[in-house]
């Protein structure tokens, strides 16, 4: 077994909910910005690919040092054990960035890293020719910042928002690691009803499920780091059993998600069907307006246009309007609802119990929160 230092990479404004993951795992952890380091053996990679809901991709770091000139990074990653991560027909593309550091060339820093890779692996090899790279993937990065390089290689391949389940979407469909970042961040848990009165392709409401069910988010895809040879088929198979042991398949669940598009309530049906819970997750097809319930202490969390586009602020905020006396005859529900306008408040006619600052991709947005009743002591949903 080695020992390895492991990047989960976040989303700005996540870090903090990918390190709670992390330690959940197990792993101490160091958080950074944009990311969560932490020191773990072969398991550790295959179980941090299967379990993360909220971080981007797992990266392994292979070293880390100051680069002031391209001799010293040349140097400095040839002088790196590449031959116990890259077998000799591996394929090793290099992608690059730089940021506030003296070697700002990436196209450069890459070509040089490359070159420093292949002087390394043709000495350990004894070759004198170029390699063929037709074997596994290893993407290797390159990334300086303030001068130092930190050099890593991809072990997730596709990122791990992808799930394997959406195969059809929206216009602007929500990523899986931000569905799931939302839920973690509100007072559900699989006991209460769920809400998603915007739900568009399904993501929020199948995250939801896959989290109340306690099911590993990574368990149906395959991972660039399977073909590596030093990470052998058994740490895969023992992180996927005791994936399996661990979910919850029989966990009742209260799920349901609405959409005022007939065409994206099929589309949500037929994601939830390919993540296994086609008769667990409800959908119809409502206007938000419409929304009525006898349920109690449920979560609704949802995330409606930001009217951003011409032509749809007017009615977008109309809509806000609409919503705030909707949910105002549901004290006992909680209630969150992630926007980029910043009159949400006004418009929804409530102040928010507490706000928190996310970014949906590029767009700056706020998650509104608005807490419901606690329920009495004896209660039970
Ligand atoms: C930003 S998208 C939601 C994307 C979704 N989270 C996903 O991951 O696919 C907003 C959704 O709200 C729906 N919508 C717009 N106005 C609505 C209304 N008044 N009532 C209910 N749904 C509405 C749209 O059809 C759209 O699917």
């Amino acid at each position: 077994m080695g020992t390895y230092q492991i990047i989960a990479t976040a989303a700005m404004g996540l870090e903090a909910l990918v390190a709670k993951e992390v330690r959940a795992l197990g792993y101490d952890c160091q958080v950074e910005n944009g990311k969560v380091i932490f020191t773990g053996d072969e398991s550790a990679i295959a179980r941090s690919n299967l379990w993360l809901r909220t971080a981007d991709r797992i990266k392994i770091i292979v070293g880390e040092f100051k680069a002031y000139t391209f001799d010293e990074l040349f140097e400095r990653t040839k002088a790196l054990p590449w031959e116990e991560f890259l077998s000799e027909d591996a394929e090793f593309p290099v992608i690059g960035r730089s940021h506030k550091s003296k070697l700002f060339s990436v196209s450069d820093c890459q070509a040089i890293v490359k070159k420093a890779v292949v002087e390394r692996l043709k000495k350990h090899y004894k070759r004198n020719t170029w390699f063929d790279e037709t074997g596994a993937l290893y993407r290797i990065e390159v990334a300086l910042l303030k001068d130092t390089a930190t050099i890593t290689i991809d072990a997730s391949g596709q990122g791990l928002h992808k799930r394997g389940y959406r195969a059809e979407q929206g216009e602007a469909p929500l990523k899986e690691t931000m569905a799931a970042a939302l839920i973690m961040l509100t007072n559900w848990h699989p006991d209460k009803p769920f809400y998603d009165p915007f739900c568009g392709s399904g993501t929020i409401p199948i995250e939801a499920a896959l989290i109340g069910q306690n099911i590993a988010p990574g368990f149906n895809r395959d991972f660039v780091s399977e073909e590596w040879k030093w990470l052998p088929s058994k740490i895969w198979d023992d992180a996927r059993t005791e994936a399996e042991d661990l979910a919850k398949y029989d966990q009742p669940l209260d799920i349901t998600g609405s959409d005022i598009d007939h065409r994206m309530v099929k589309i949500a049906q037929e994601n939830a069907f390919e993540a296994g819970f086609g008769d667990l997750v409800q959908f119809k097809q409502m206007q938000v307006k419409d929304f009525t319930t006898t349920k109690e202490y449920g979560v609704i969390v949802g995330n409606p246009p930001y009217g951003e586009r011409i032509g749809e602020k007017n009615a977008v905020e109309a809509m806000y309007r609409e919503m705030g006396q909707v949910f105002s005859k549901y004290d006992t529900w909680s209630i969150y609802i992630l926007t980029s306008n910043e009159q949400f408040e006004q418009l929804y006619g409530k102040p928010a119990t507490k706000k928190r600052k996310l970014y949906n991709g590029s767009i700056r947005t706020d998650l509104y929160q608005y807490w419901g009743k606690k329920p009495p002591r004896n209660h039970t949903v």
